[in-house]
């Protein structure tokens, strides 16, 4: 990306302070801040730093010594301003010569909110159907606070935040620790000018925020708390008395409107509303580059629905999007009702973050005997479903975020991803809440937990002792990418499991009808459906089997793997660490854990239990990877394949022992170009490597190297 270069000279400004001797301080000073504020706009505002941190800070340093030298060259748009460092006993109050207005919320959620808002524009604008389409600005609404920054003659004179609208406080020195605020416009902006925008705080910044605070409290600093959200810790940083504090909160900025302007009314800067945050951004404004033109209720539905989709991996936190009529004389026609633009619509998304209660703590156990603290939630609804569970992952994590029965807390869930707690609000802790800790033995059998060195998960050491293992044992043994037993759910499993029917795996090829019978909400055809569902699972794979088994570490993937390289259950459990360490995607930790299972007597002879129920598969030979037929061979996908996807041309030649490459080398051996190939059978032609197309594919998938 290219951006003028705002400060002119301040690239020579950088290079004069080694080359040449300066002529005087007082010309020292301002290239050291002409530089300076060069390198905090590339840094802050256009993420493109040109010199390291280091060489910053060293620019910064020899201005503070200058400074310090002849306070009088000391002005109040230096960069060195941006540390803060002033403590005041109290706001002045700022009157607003133009009013900060609020914004009308639309109250419907839906994408239909937004159709709502053009039909009220062009009502307004008494457009008949027949007539064109109103041109919108869509923006984000950025979850922060308003604020107000007055520029006279291009320095920052004043940060003002929004109060009532007509008065405000002068928060100028916490304005000034924001690295992406200019405190300096470049040359030709109007005398006065008044930039909007709302400070807000990046996610990873409140993150790193509440860590350090979480230590500082650990450590015994009085006073100290952690911030409930991102906007909580925004608006409490601008509202620092001691500006040294603020600077220790990294805020930013969002420019998206103005204030009081001086600029003739015959010569207008701008006509919309989209040119006039151009011509911020041109001055060294942050705009969001999410910001568009769009063309009636249709354009907005789009942005609406574009945005949705993007909220969750956005850096910081939105909770909405606005609509903008992008026309100024069409704003201005269309006015204000008291305190809210005409013109202007808030369009909110529904609300990812709630608070709610902490009823309990429990501890679950997994299939292969990890304990998992769960906070257990007054139900609430969040990001568009009802929530009452969320996991605690673990004693560190519980205690990291110190989660207490009792606590009020703010639950978070964005998109598909599983609800979590995100703090916890201290303010409102009962008194003598207990820390949580884990207990000493498994809630289910009473089994020892133990923690193993570098580990942060609690395990039962129960084993399938434990009925909690067995249940998930099972369940997992059954599932459909494992032994595939359809109806085998985890009700039936938990009774199965509790009435004794079913004390290991084996135990489900031996269940008659009259065990069944006597379940609960078990319907005789059920059963019996059941019944030929196991039957038929005995005509399994080997890797199916191997995966069914839950042994710790084996996924689907390396079940695979190892199906593959020993061809035989027999070769497997027989394989030392070192024979399993040769399996592709089998380390260290995975090999030991194989070993280590099937070293329990118990499963060898569960896994004999289940060869004499008559679970059989084709046992395969040996493969060794260098006996495959395609062993030593590396391809290259590209374009379109006629006759197969690229996936399933990959399986196939994987399957085969070749291996398949994603850039062309000398070493590859071939590339299989199908339509619109493009650089990739260029470079294939340029270093002689062979090309086939589908026919060549087919050739080498029958095993034979073309
Ligand atoms: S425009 C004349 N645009 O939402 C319209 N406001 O009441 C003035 N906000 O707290 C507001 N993002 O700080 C506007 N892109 C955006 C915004 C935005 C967030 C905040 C604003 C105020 C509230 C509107």
């Amino acid at each position: 990306m290219t951006h003028p270069d705002l400060f002119g000279d301040a690239q020579a400004a950088t290079s004069d302070l080694s080359a040449k001797p300066v002529t005087s301080t007082a010309v020292r000073a301002a290239q050291l801040r002409a530089a300076l504020h060069h390198h905090a706009h590339r840094y802050y505002t256009l993420d493109a730093p040109e010199i390291p941190d280091a060489e910053y800070d060293r620019l910064f340093r020899q201005l503070q010594a200058l400074e310090a030298e002849h306070p009088e060259l000391l002005t109040p748009d230096s960069p060195t301003q941006r540390v803060g460092g002033k403590v005041l006993a109290e706001f002045a109050q700022v009157r607003h010569r133009v009013p900060m207005l609020s914004i009308r919320t639309e109250t419907d959620t839906k994408a239909s909110g937004a159709e709502a808002f053009d039909a009220r524009i062009r009502k307004e604008l008494g457009l008949g159907d027949a007539q064109p389409a109103v041109g919108y600005v869509a923006e984000l609404k950025f979850d922060g606070l308003a604020m107000s920054l007055r520029y006279e003659n291009g320095v920052l004179v004043q940060g003002a935040t929004r109060g009532d609208g007509e008065t405000g406080e002068d928060v100028t020195a916490n304005v000034r620790t924001i690295g992406q605020i200019p405190l300096r416009l470049p040359e030709g902006v109007p005398a006065v000018l008044e930039v909007r925008g709302e400070v807000y705080m990046r996610r990873g910044d409140f993150e790193a925020l509440n860590e350090r605070q979480r230590q500082r409290i650990a450590a015994g600093a009085k006073g100290e708390k952690t911030f409930v959200n991102p906007r909580n810790a925004a608006a409490g940083a601008v509202r620092q008395l001691d500006s040294g504090i603020a600077a220790d909160r990294p805020l930013s900025f969002f420019a998206y409107g103005l204030g009081e302007v001086t600029a003739p009314a015959d010569q207008p800067l701008w006509t919309t509303h989209y040119d006039m945050l151009m011509q911020l951004k041109a001055w060294g404004f942050p705009v969001a580059e999410q910001t568009a033109v769009v063309e009636g209720a249709a354009g907005l539905v789009a942005f609406h629905q574009r945005i949705a989709a993007q909220r969750d991996s956005l850096p910081y936190d939105i909770d909405g999007v606005v609509y903008k009529v992008n026309d100024l004389a069409l704003q201005q026609q269309l006015g204000f009702v008291t305190r809210e633009p005409r013109w202007a619509v808030a369009h909110k998304y529904p609300a990812q973050e709630e608070m709610t209660q902490v009823l309990a703590i429990d501890v679950q156990v997994g299939r292969t005997g990890k304990l998992t603290p769960v906070a257990k939630l007054a139900p609430v609804f969040v990001g568009g479903v009802t929530v009452t569970n969320a996991t605690l992952h673990n004693e560190l994590e519980a205690r990291r975020k110190d989660v207490r029965i009792g606590d009020t807390v703010i639950v978070r869930r964005a998109g598909d991803v599983i609800p979590e707690v995100v703090s916890v609000v201290l303010d409102r802790r009962p008194a003598d809440a207990p820390q949580f800790t884990m207990m000493s033995h498994c809630p289910v059998c009473g089994s020892l937990a133990e923690r193993e060195e570098g580990e942060a998960d609690h395990r039962c050491t129960g084993g399938l002792f434990c009925s909690a293992q067995r249940k998930q044992a099972v369940w997992h043994f059954a599932h459909r990418r494992a032994m595939d037993v359809d109806g085998l759910g985890d009700k039936l499993v938990d009774q199965l499991v509790d009435s004794g029917q079913v004390n290991t795996l084996a135990d489900l090829y031996h269940l008659k009808l009259e065990n069944l019978a006597n379940m609960d909400r078990m319907a005789e055809k059920s059963a019996v459906n059941l019944l030929q569902a196991l039957e038929k699972s005995k005509q399994a794979t080997l890797p199916r089997f191997l995966f069914g088994l839950g042994i710790r570490h084996v996924g689907e993937a390396t079940a695979k793997e190892l199906a593959r390289h020993f061809g035989q259950l027999d070769a497997v459990m027989a394989a030392s660490e070192d024979a399993l360490l040769q399996v592709a995607d089998v380390g260290p930790i995975v090999a030991h854990s194989i070993r280590t299972f099937f070293d329990q007597p118990h499963n060898r002879e569960v896994v004999q239990a289940l060869r004499d129920a008559g679970i059989r598969w084709a046992e395969g030979e040996a493969l060794a990877p260098t006996e495959m037929p395609l062993a030593g061979v590396t391809v290259v996908l590209t374009g379109t394949l006629q006759t197969m996807g690229r996936d399933e041309a990959k399986d196939k030649l994987e399957a085969l022992g070749a291996k398949v490459a994603g850039s062309v080398s000398k070493k590859t051996s071939y590339v299989v170009a199908g339509a619109e190939a493009g650089s990739k059978l260029d470079k294939a032609q340029a270093l002689g490597v062979p090309v086939l197309d589908d026919a060549g594919l087919a050739v080498l998938l029958s095993g034979q190297k073309p």
